[in-house]
């Protein structure tokens, strides 16, 4: 295997880590995560300080944009001294939160201060009945002045993530998209991916194309520019609109040709791909005692073998609750 920056087996470069910095979250949101689920006892996580002895090494293999997800990663004590100190890797030129949003109302400004580029925030619903039916928490009213306080902060544009669901939330595509007419927000459709099957049905799967069609009511979309370090969405804008609207088609029509990313849960598990096992134990050579070298060599050996296309998971099973979103992180 050559040295010099991380590559897998096809060729694709690495560039990006996501990190589950916990598997707890401040909602239950009915297709994330499992009923029953046992959240990992903070003897089992990785601490903020092997986080950071870990990133430092994923910096030296050529990771430049780190997202910080969870679970919910706000709600872990001392986020916003670990974004910062994230930030400070040499190499690690992004740093970006995926969140539930319930915390941005009071720390939109902090995590800019922070140096956080960028941020995504999940919000299904516009509706406080349906919000609360999908999350279990009458709480939609902090989501929404989060997004107006994040906005307020200079995060632009603030992205959106709303997962489609038939009978669930496909009665307010048109409403979510016309939000983007005054608003610098990027609100993203992302197929609903059975990440865990037994909360996934295909009732309730809706296409990329035919969502599109359905908010082409509004008028044409036009499609805009990618962002220099944007991910698998779709871009576009509907005439005169000052946001913009993405699709993540994860299902229909994968992006794993272009995959540059790898996962890191809060147990220490590195991912190479979101629907694959943990493929790297890093927590334990970490308490094992292994040397910066000997992780680094062992994370250049597994993302070789990173998966070309992901396989999709087809049966609930056991232990599917650990690759569960909410575990993950998306
Ligand atoms: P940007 O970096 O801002 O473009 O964000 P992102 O879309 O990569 O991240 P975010 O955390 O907002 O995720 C949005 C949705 O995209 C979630 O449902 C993720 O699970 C999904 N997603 C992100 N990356 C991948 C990927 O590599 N593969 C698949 N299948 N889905 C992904
Ligand atoms: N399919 C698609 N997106 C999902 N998310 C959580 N579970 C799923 C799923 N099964 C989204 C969350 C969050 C992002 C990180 O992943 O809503 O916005
Ligand atoms: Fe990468 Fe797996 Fe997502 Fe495909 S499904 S883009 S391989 S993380």
């Amino acid at each position: 295997m050559s040295e010099g920056l991380l590559r897998d087996g096809f060729q694709r470069s690495v560039e990006y880590l996501r990190l589950s910095v916990t598997d707890r979250c401040s909602l239950r949101c009915d297709y994330c995560m499992p009923a029953g689920m046992k959240f990992t006892p903070n003897c089992d996580m990785l601490k903020f300080s092997d986080f950071l002895f870990l990133v430092d090494i994923f910096a030296s293999l050529g990771i430049r944009k780190v997202r910080v997800t969870g679970g919910e990663p706000l709600i872990r004590r001392g986020i916003l001294r670990f974004l910062r100190q994230l930030k400070e890797i040499p190499g690690i030129e992004r740093t970006v939160v995926t969140t539930n949003g319930l915390k941005l109302y009071k720390m939109a400004p902090h995590l800019k201060s922070a140096g956080v580029a960028g941020l995504n925030v999940s919000l299904d619903s516009l509706d406080r009945e349906k919000y609360k039916k999908i999350t279990g928490v009458d709480q939609i009213s902090k989501v929404i002045s989060g997004i107006d306080s994040a906005i307020e902060a200079g995060f632009a544009p603030v992205k959106v993530n709303v997962v489609a669901m038939k009978g669930v939330n496909d009665d307010e595509f048109l409403k979510f998209a016309e939000l983007t007419r005054d608003k610098n927000i990027q609100v993203r459709f992302i197929e609903f991916m059975p990440a865990t099957p037994s909360l996934w049905s295909s009732e309730r799967f809706i296409a990329v194309p035919e969502i599109k069609k359905h908010i082409e009511r509004l008028g044409p979309l036009v499609s805009a520019d990618k962002e220099k370090w944007g991910g698998p969405a779709e871009i576009y804008k509907l005439d005169g609109a000052v946001g913009q609207i993405g699709f993540i088609s994860a299902v229909s029509r994968h992006f794993c040709e272009s995959c540059n990313r790898l996962r890191l849960t809060s147990t220490g598990q590195l991912m190479t791909c979101l629907f694959g096992k943990g493929d790297l134990d890093l927590k334990k050579m970490i308490d094992g005692g292994a040397d910066k070298k000997t992780i680094k060599q062992a994370i250049r050996e597994t993302v070789f073998d990173k998966n070309g296309v992901r396989v999709l998971p087809t049966a609930a099973g056991p232990g599917e609750e650990k690759r569960s979103m909410s575990c993950v992180g998306g």
